[in-house]
């Protein structure tokens, strides 16, 4: 009889409850990374989100990896990745629509002035001078035209906001400006109002998020990063700030996370701080992908979502 697939996890002890069940009933067997014992050669899937370095290439006979997050960025990072196995990241509706909710909360607030209104609300001052610029001409941008930066980019032109991304291949998207490459992003960042990173972090895009790039905004544009805190320069963010160049920014991701409390982003007062949870991936979601992925990978048929390890999304 064919022996049913052995799948190691690797993730915080909750996810294990989570998982274990579905799998077995889904005819795999579960090996829980520092909590089972196990013999390396007999894994066949790995499932992670930041896999401890080197422990990928110790399963000898790995037939795929499946990310827990749409970033895969937490294996690459390990140079001893083995690049021939397949890895799968995670993408679903869910996670999209859940990043673009956060993404509008962000835009919104921005655009409308509401913090400053709360706090005249607080002193009970009656703001009515405070009036946004016309949506139509506020232009948000996005780096990182994807599945999640397409659906944000598509909400918000709904809104009736001067819709732009950034990617490396030109997209067409109805009613979104498309610049490509860099060749085109000073072009693109000249546009910005407000700057939205979607991108995946890779080693052309760790620390995109900087003085450089701020200096080419129009002065007072707002930054939101969704992504990864990897693209991003904190403290040439909060010197954009006091200057004026930036006007605020809203940061669901940091350079080291949790967010250390010595950080001047915590109480820095034109600075949103949430702790990366402007989507977190939904577990029957991902059960199911996980599923439906090793189900094709034993049929020999192509699955989904292979990342370009080179490429490194
Ligand atoms: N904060 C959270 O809770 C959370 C939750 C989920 C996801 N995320 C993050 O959200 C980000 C976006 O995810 P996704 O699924 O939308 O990624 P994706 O589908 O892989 O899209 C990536 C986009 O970035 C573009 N891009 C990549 N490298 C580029 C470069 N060097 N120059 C120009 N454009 C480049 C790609 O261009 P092409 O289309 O031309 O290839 C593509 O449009 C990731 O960083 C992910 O980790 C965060």
């Amino acid at each position: 009889m064919k022996r049913r697939p052995r799948l190691l996890l690797s993730a915080p002890a909750y996810w294990a409850n989570i998982w274990a069940e579905p799998l077995e009933r889904g005819g795999i067997d579960l090996s829980v990374y520092g909590r089972d014992s196990f013999r390396p050669e007999e894994i066949d899937y790995a499932l992670s989100f930041r896999p401890p370095p080197g422990l990928i290439k110790s399963l000898p006979n790995l037939k795929a990896v499946f990310s827990l997050g749409a970033g895969v960025d937490g294996f690459l990072v390990d140079s001893d990745y083995p690049k021939h196995v397949p890895l799968v990241r995670f993408v679903d509706d869910t996670l999209s629509r859940e990043m673009a909710t956060y993404v509008v909360l962000h835009v919104l607030l921005f655009h409308r002035n509401q913090r400053a209104l709360d706090d005249a609300q607080r002193k009970g001052i009656w703001l009515q001078s405070m009036l946004p610029r016309r949506t139509e001409e506020t232009r948000v941008a996005i780096l990182g035209l994807g599945e999640i930066g397409t659906l944000c980019a598509e909400r918000l032109r709904d809104f009736g906001f001067a819709v732009s991304g950034w990617s490396r291949s030109r997209k067409r998207v109805e009613g979104i400006k498309s610049f490509a490459g860099k060749s085109e992003l000073g072009a693109f960042l000249a546009q910005s109002d407000i700057l939205i990173c979607l991108l995946p972090l890779t080693r052309e895009t760790k620390g995109i998020l900087n003085a450089k790039m701020f200096e080419q905004l129009p002065k007072g544009a707002f930054l939101i990063n969704a992504a990864r805190g990897g693209h991003q320069v904190e403290r040439d963010i909060v010197a954009a700030i006091d200057s004026g160049q930036l006007a605020g920014a809203a940061l669901d991701v940091f350079e080291t996370e949790p967010l250390p409390d010595s950080s001047p982003l915590w109480k820095h007062p034109k600075i949103t701080v949430t702790p990366h949870i402007a989507a977190i991936s939904d577990p029957t979601a991902s059960v199911r992908t996980v599923l439906d992925g090793i189900a094709r990978f034993e049929r020999g048929e192509p699955v989904p979502n292979v990342v370009d390890i080179e490429r490194g999304y």
